[in-house]
């Protein structure tokens, strides 16, 4: 794929860089009354979370460890199955900290249901998920974001940690993507 390729690709921008960088003030301050206070690990689920993540982490202003989690999902056709192995696990004792899980979008919801069980399982003070976009429409497994930044139709969208087929991840907004 040629570079005027790749960019004709983009279809639409759905979330601006502006309204992206004003959610994610507003979230720094959510976390920052909630957790005061409190030891807190803010856990990113990679690949997706790393663009975002790093936004977030510098509208925060309380103390507060960060770690990451790679989860590798598995598909059965299209859609994933909720089956998850872990490559790269989190270092912290989760049961000393109140937790949060940020997660770039909540789709089927099957990943995410497997990586808060293997969570909760062990046992943090708390446990909530941020989720930078929600997709309620395709939603099958039984979870829900405690807070999801956007809410948006059943599009398949890149940008801001989001790929098609790894690209994309680096665009600073968030788009609709063409993908036949
Ligand atoms: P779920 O298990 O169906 O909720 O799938 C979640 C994962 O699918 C996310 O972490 C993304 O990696 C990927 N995903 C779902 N929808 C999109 C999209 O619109 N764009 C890019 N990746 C997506
Ligand atoms: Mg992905």
């Amino acid at each position: 794929m040629n570079v005027e390729e790749y960019r004709g690709h983009i279809k639409e921008v759905l979330i601006t860089q502006k309204e992206i960088a004003e959610k994610m003030a507003e979230v720094g301050r959510y976390i920052d009354e909630k957790y005061l206070g409190k030891p807190l690990l803010i856990a990113g689920i990679l690949k997706g979370s790393f663009v975002f993540l790093a936004d977030l982490a510098k509208t925060v202003t309380i103390p507060c460890e960060f770690g990451f989690m790679v989860a590798q999902s598995y598909y059965g056709g299209t859609e994933t199955t909720g089956e998850v192995r872990i490559t790269l696990d989190l270092q912290q004792d989760i049961s000393r900290y109140h937790v949060i899980i940020a997660e770039d979008i909540i789709d089927t919801g099957n990943t995410l249901k497997a990586i808060t069980d293997i969570i909760r399982a062990r046992n943090p003070l708390s446990l909530e998920i941020i989720a930078l976009l929600d997709k309620p429409e395709r939603r099958t497994a039984d979870i829900d974001a405690d807070y999801a930044m956007f809410t948006i139709p059943d599009k398949f969208v890149v940008g801001y940690g989001l790929d098609y087929g790894e690209y994309y991840r680096n665009l600073p907004y968030i788009a609709e993507i063409k993908t036949e």
